[in-house]
C-alpha cells in the first residue's frame, strides 16, 4: 500500500523540505475545459453519473495527469457529495449548476441530519479513492478533499447556489443555535469524510471553503473558522513524515491568514486577493501555502503567463526569507470550462522551470 511515490514534491512541499522544482496542481484541473473529459461525459450522460462510477472517476481523475506535468491529482468528485448522502437530493440543472430537493430552514431540518456511513452511503467516493490510488501507480499523491462546514451548510440552506446568502445570513442573525447544530453535525461529517478517504489511500486533504469570504470578520470567526480549527484539530493524520496533511483552502481567506496558520492544519490555500509573499510574512513559516495566481491568468498570451507566474514565485520567495520551501502553486480558485488547455501546460512549465536549483 505505502509503495514509494516517484513524484513526492508536493508532499515534502507540505513538510517544508527542499524540493528539486515548486510543486504544481491546479484546482479543477479536471473539467469542461479538457475536450476528453466533454467526450467521457457526454458518453456517462451527467456529473453525477461520472461521479458515482469510480472507473469513470478514475478516468476523469487521470485526464490532466496525462497531458500535464502535474504534481498531485486530486479525485474527481463534489463536494455536494456529503448533503446528498444526508437525504438532501442533489441535482444538477445544465447551466444552473447544482440544487437540492430538501433545503434545510427549520430546526427540525437540522435535528433530522445525520452523518452518513462512509462506506455504504458514501461508497461511491472510497472505491474511487481506491481505484485511483491504484491506477496512479505510486506516481504522484492523490488528494481527497471535502467541503467546509460553512460551505456545505451554504448550499444545504439556499438550496443551491446563491448570489447573495440572504437565507443563510437570516438563518446566523435569526436563528443561530439552528445555523450551529447544522454546522456541528457537518463537521462531524467532514471529519469521518476525510478520515475514510485516508484509510481509503488519499496521501493529502483538502477543505474547500469557498464561501468563508462572504461573511463579516464577527460572522466568519464565528461560523466558519471554529468548525475548520475542530477538524484541523480532530482528524486523525498520523505522525512524522507518514502524516497526511490537511490544507484549508479558502476564497476571501486574507485577513484570517494568522488564525488558520495557528489551526493545526499543515497548508493555507489562498486566493489572489493577496499577495503571496505577504501571506508568507503573515503565516510566519508555520504553514505551507498553496496558490496563488489569479485563474484569469490563464487568458492571457503565454508571455503573460510565464510572467505572472514568476512574479508570485519570487512574491512567495520573498515574504519566506529568501526560500521557496512551504509553497505548492496553484490557482486563487478553479479552472473555467473556457479555459485553454495550451495555457496550462505554459503555466505548469514555467512553475518548473523557473522555480528549478
Ligand atoms: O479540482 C478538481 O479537479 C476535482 C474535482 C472537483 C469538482 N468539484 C468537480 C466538478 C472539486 C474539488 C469540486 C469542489 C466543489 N464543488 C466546490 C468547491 C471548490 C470550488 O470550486 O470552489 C464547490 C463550490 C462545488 C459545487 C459545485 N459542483 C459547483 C458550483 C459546480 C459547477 C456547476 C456548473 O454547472 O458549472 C459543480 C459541478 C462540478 N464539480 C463540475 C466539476 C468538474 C462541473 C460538472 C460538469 O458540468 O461536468
Amino acid at each position: 500500500m505505502t509503495s514509494p511515490l516517484k513524484n513526492d514534491r508536493f508532499l515534502r512541499a507540505l513538510r517544508h523540505e527542499p524540493v528539486d522544482r515548486t510543486p504544481v496542481w491546479l484546482m479543477r484541473q479536471a473539467g469542461r475545459y479538457l475536450p476528453e473529459y466533454r467526450a467521457t461525459r457526454k458518453a456517462a450522460g451527467s456529473f453525477l453519473g461520472m461521479a458515482k462510477n469510480p472507473d469513470i472517476a478514475c478516468e476523469v481523475t487521470l485526464q490532466p495527469l496525462r497531458r500535464f506535468d502535474l504534481d498531485a491529482a486530486i479525485l474527481f468528485s463534489d463536494i455536494l457529495t456529503i448533503p446528498d448522502a444526508m437525504g438532501l437530493g442533489l441535482y444538477f440543472v445544465e447551466g444552473e449548476g447544482p440544487k437540492f430537493e430538501r433545503t434545510v430552514r427549520s430546526a427540525a431540518d437540522a435535528e433530522r441530519l445525520g452523518v452518513p456511513d462512509m462506506e455504504t452511503e458514501l461508497r461511491y467516493v472510497m472505491d474511487a479513492v481506491r481505484v485511483i490510488r491504484r491506477e496512479l501507480g505510486g506516481s504522484v499523491p492523490l488528494i481527497g478533499f471535502s467541503g467546509s462546514p460553512w460551505t456545505l451548510a451554504c448550499y444545504m440552506v439556499e438550496g443551491g447556489g446563491s448570489k447573495d446568502f440572504a437565507r443563510i445570513k437570516a438563518m446566523a442573525l435569526n436563528d443561530p443555535a439552528t445555523l450551529h447544530r447544522l454546522l456541528a453535525v457537518n463537521t462531524d461529517a467532514v471529519i469521518a469524510y476525510l478520515a475514510a478517504q485516508r484509510a481509503a489511500g488519499a496521501q493529502a486533504l483538502q477543505v474547500f471553503d469557498t464561501w468563508g469570504g462572504v461573511l463579516s470578520p464577527a460572522m466568519y470567526r464565528e461560523f466558519s473558522l471554529p468548525y475548520l480549527q475542530r477538524i484541523a484539530h480532530e482528524l486523525e493524520r498520523g505522525d512524522g513524515a507518514q502524516r497526511t496533511p490537511l490544507i484549508l483552502f479558502g476564497k476571501g481567506n486574507a485577513a484570517y491568514l494568522s488564525e488558520l496558520a495557528d489551526s493545526g492544519a499543515e497548508g493555507v490555500g489562498v486566493d489572489w486577493l493577496v499577495e503571496l509573499g505577504e501571506a508568507a510574512r503573515r503565516t510566519q513559516g508555520k504553514v505551507a501555502l498553496q496558490g496563488n495566481l489569479d485563474p484569469a491568468t490563464l487568458y492571457g498570451s503565454a508571455d503573460a503567463i510565464r510572467h505572472e507566474v514568476r512574479r508570485a514565485l519570487d512574491s512567495y520567495r520573498d515574504g519566506n526569507d529568501g526560500s521557496r520551501e512551504g509553497h505548492v502553486f496553484n490557482l486563487g480558485h478553479g479552472m473555467s470550462p473556457d479555459m485553454n488547455p495550451d495555457h496550462v501546460a505554459v503555466l505548469v512549465d514555467e512553475v518548473h522551470g523557473y522555480s528549478a536549483r
